[in-house]
């Protein structure tokens, strides 16, 4: 039977208990018999290929999990082709022969606006599991978010990799368990805390049905016993974040509607990550790309804005900033490039993407990110 994510996050964790796993070895429980090990170079000519490479190494119920997203995947397709349809204006002969890529986010400067959105059960495509991905972030200098259900504790993926971090939280229903989280998280140095609002409902992939695939077998390394989460957070609960985040900036994770983007004005959130969760939330949502613009202009200027779901070029990166985002989140393409290669993989995947956003940025003539904006597309009636 198809299991909704918040029972699987239960379940994950109700098998981490009865396992009596939570041993710092990570992700052995997740991680099976075929999951890759590696540690080697990968050479990646393009983003969107690995999906097909990373099908070849990761074993199928567990590839099925992590590429797969809700109801008919409209809304994945969707996030792609709506960076197509956008334009690139090219400014030539601007004399650039070097651009900086260099941003700020909450205080903390960056190599470059690309992130990682947090994704769970990373041991399902390589055993180092999220302490490989937080090892090739740090050797690229880039943001890395780690999800709540993660196969390695956060401490542990801390302590993999020592680039900044956010942490990212599903509402558990004991608040005492989301209090220690946010503690936990803090003390741990990480930099913000993500509030993900939009995994509601049945949002199991029907491949991964088809496959098989058994979120009861996924490693949980944040909780020691298992956790329950609220299958309905409201506006409350965004409130007990904001109070318990020990002073950290919150942003939601999720927002597809101004309306959520006024109220996140006047409640004060320092940020929203504009998302469909890669197509795994309500299929049919628009593209991320599509209401960045509208969210944009509602936000006025007071929120931190980051967006992902289909960030697969360095022109899709350029598009979002240009259209209001101050920094781009990546999913699949980081986790593809860890089963490919474990850290290596992680490392190579991020530098592609980074050296293409440099190469838009030049061709576009803007020499640092803060020059990005609208002049730099075509508009959408064009082209
Ligand atoms: C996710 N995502 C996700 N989001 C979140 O807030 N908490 C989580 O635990 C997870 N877990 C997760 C696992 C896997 C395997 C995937 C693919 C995704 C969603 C993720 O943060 C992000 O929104 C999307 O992955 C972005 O879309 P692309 O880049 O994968 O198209």
């Amino acid at each position: 039977m198809a299991a909704n994510r918040r029972d699987f996050l239960a379940g994950s964790a109700t098998m981490m208990a009865a396992a009596g796993a939570a041993s710092a070895a990570g992700a052995a429980a997740t991680s099976g018999p075929g999951t890759p090990s590696a540690v080697q170079p990968v050479k990646v000519v393009n983003l969107r290929e690995l999906e097909a490479r990373a099908e070849a190494v990761i074993p199928p119920a567990a590839f099925a999990f992590i590429a797969g997203a809700s109801g008919d995947e409209w809304t994945k397709a969707e996030n792609e082709a709506a960076f197509s349809r956008i334009r690139m204006a090219p400014n030539y002969l601007n004399g650039l022969t070097t651009v900086d890529t260099s941003t700020t986010l909450f205080g903390t400067k960056l190599a470059t606006p690309i992130i990682i959105s947090p994704m769970g059960n990373q041991g399902l495509a390589h055993t180092s599991a999220e302490g490989g991905t937080a090892a090739g972030a740090a050797a690229e200098g880039v943001l890395m978010s780690v999800s709540q259900s993660s196969n390695l504790s956060m401490e542990e993926v801390q302590a993999a990799g020592s680039g900044p971090k956010w942490i990212q939280l599903y509402m558990p229903r004991d608040k005492g368990v989301a209090r220690e989280y946010l503690a936990r998280a803090k003390a741990a140095g990480y930099q913000a805390v993500l509030f993900t609002i939009d995994t509601v409902g049945e949002t199991a992939s029907e491949r991964s049905v088809r496959a098989g695939y058994t979120p009861g077998r996924s490693r949980h390394g944040n909780f020691p016993t298992p956790q329950a989460m609220n299958r309905g957070p409201d506006w409350s609960d965004v409130e007990f974040v904001q109070k318990n985040s020990g002073g950290l900036p919150v942003l939601i994770k999720g927002v597809l509607t101004e309306g959520l983007v006024k109220r996140a004005v006047s409640a004060g959130l320092q940020g929203i990550q504009v998302s469909n969760h890669g197509g795994r939330g309500l299929d049919g949502s628009p593209a991320s790309i599509s209401v960045l613009p509208r969210l944009a202009q509602a936000a006025d200027g007071k929120l931190t804005i980051v967006l992902d779901s289909g960030v697969r070029r360095g022109q899709d990166v350029f598009r979002a900033l240009a259209l209001g985002a101050h920094a781009v989140g990546v999913g699949r393409p980081v986790v593809y490039g860890l089963g490919l290669g474990g850290s290596m993989g992680v490392e190579a995947v991020l530098a592609k993407i980074k050296n293409e956003f440099a190469g838009v940025m030049q061709a576009s003539g803007t020499a640092t990110v803060a020059k990005i904006n609208r002049s730099f597309l075509f508009p959408s009636t064009e082209g």
